[in-house]
């Protein structure tokens, strides 16, 4: 078997991002963002419009939407919501329907999914001339996946109305992430187009670009302590998701694996605390 990129597996893709979320603090420190510090950020977004459009790059399976859709909706009640959902990979639009299914509190908001990247969308955008404007874009965990990280943001920016907001979370420049993509990047093929993007990337993009903004610092750490068990596939499916390879573990040269294991115990990626490994998956939160 040879290394093979996670994305060119989508049901792996998806396994491998649910144990991310399930062992890191990823989910909670963006909740408590939505919560605390939306509710403010979005407290113009709307004066006098409806509906309000809302537009979701990269949704996944929708979780943090949600919550998102919740504090626009308490911020305006009784406006109408349409929330327009990018997401390539239909695995995630299943999930995604899924919680929408079942989540109360969704009155008033419709949704529309889009089965394609954002190069996809903004092709077809600009093919149709029908160049929607929007109160409310984001885009949580998803520029990695992008050839041209410059142009998507500069594209989504122009669809945004007077008054609107454009959020990216991204990883930060003293997270693991970035340790770990800048070291091994080259040895692991790394198919995501702009892996090393990271959040003070992405403030230079916006400072040349001329654009005003608010970065803030989202806390957050993932326990990897199981990647450290031989077999364990809890752990496997971790280093999956560290390394954005299908079955890590079983194809990786084991000079490489013995190193990257090696290397997640050290302090510059990891925090011991109680016998357990917590990994630095530090976020910023972007607001332009
Ligand atoms: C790490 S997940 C984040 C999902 C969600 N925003 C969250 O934070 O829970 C990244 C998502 O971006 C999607 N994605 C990958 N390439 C993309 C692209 N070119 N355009 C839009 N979304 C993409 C993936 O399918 C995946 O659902």
């Amino acid at each position: 078997m040879t290394m093979r990129s996670l994305l060119s597996d989508n049901s792996r893709y998806t396994e491998t991002f649910h144990a991310f979320l399930k062992n890191s603090t990823e989910h909670q420190c963006m909740l408590e963002f939505v919560q605390k510090t939306l509710p403010g950020i979005i407290s113009s977004i709307g004066d006098g419009k409806s509906p309000l459009n809302v537009l979701s790059v990269g949704g996944g399976t929708g979780e943090i939407d949600l919550q998102i859709l919740k504090q626009i909706r308490a911020k305006y009640p009784g406006v109408a919501i349409h929330n327009e959902v990018i997401e390539p990979n239909g695995e995630q639009i299943s999930c995604y329907k899924e919680h929408v299914a079942k989540t109360s509190g969704l009155e008033n908001i419709t949704f529309t999914w889009h089965k394609e990247t954002s190069f996809e969308y903004e092709s077809r955008m600009k093919a149709s001339k029908e160049m929607r404007k929007l109160n409310f874009i984001h885009m949580i965990q998803m520029l990695y996946y992008v050839k041209d990280v410059p142009a998507t943001i500069g594209f989504f920016h122009s669809l945004l109305e007077p008054g609107a907001k454009l959020l990216i979370i991204i990883l930060s420049g003293t997270s693991g992430w970035a340790r770990l993509w800048k070291k091994y990047g080259p040895h692991l093929h790394l198919s995501l187009p702009s892996s090393l993007i990271l959040a003070p990337d992405i403030e230079e993009i916006l400072n040349e670009a001329g654009m005003q903004y608010q970065s803030y610092e989202l806390p957050s750490h993932m326990d990897i302590t199981d990647c450290f068990t031989e077999g364990n596939k809890n752990g496997e499916l971790l280093l999956d998701f560290l390394t954005e390879t299908c079955n890590f573990s079983k194809t990786a040269p084991p000079d490489l694996k013995c190193d990257i294991i090696e290397d997640l115990k050290k302090p510059e990626y990891s925090e011991m605390r109680g016998g357990r490994y917590f990994f630095n998956n530090s976020l910023n939160a972007i607001v332009i």
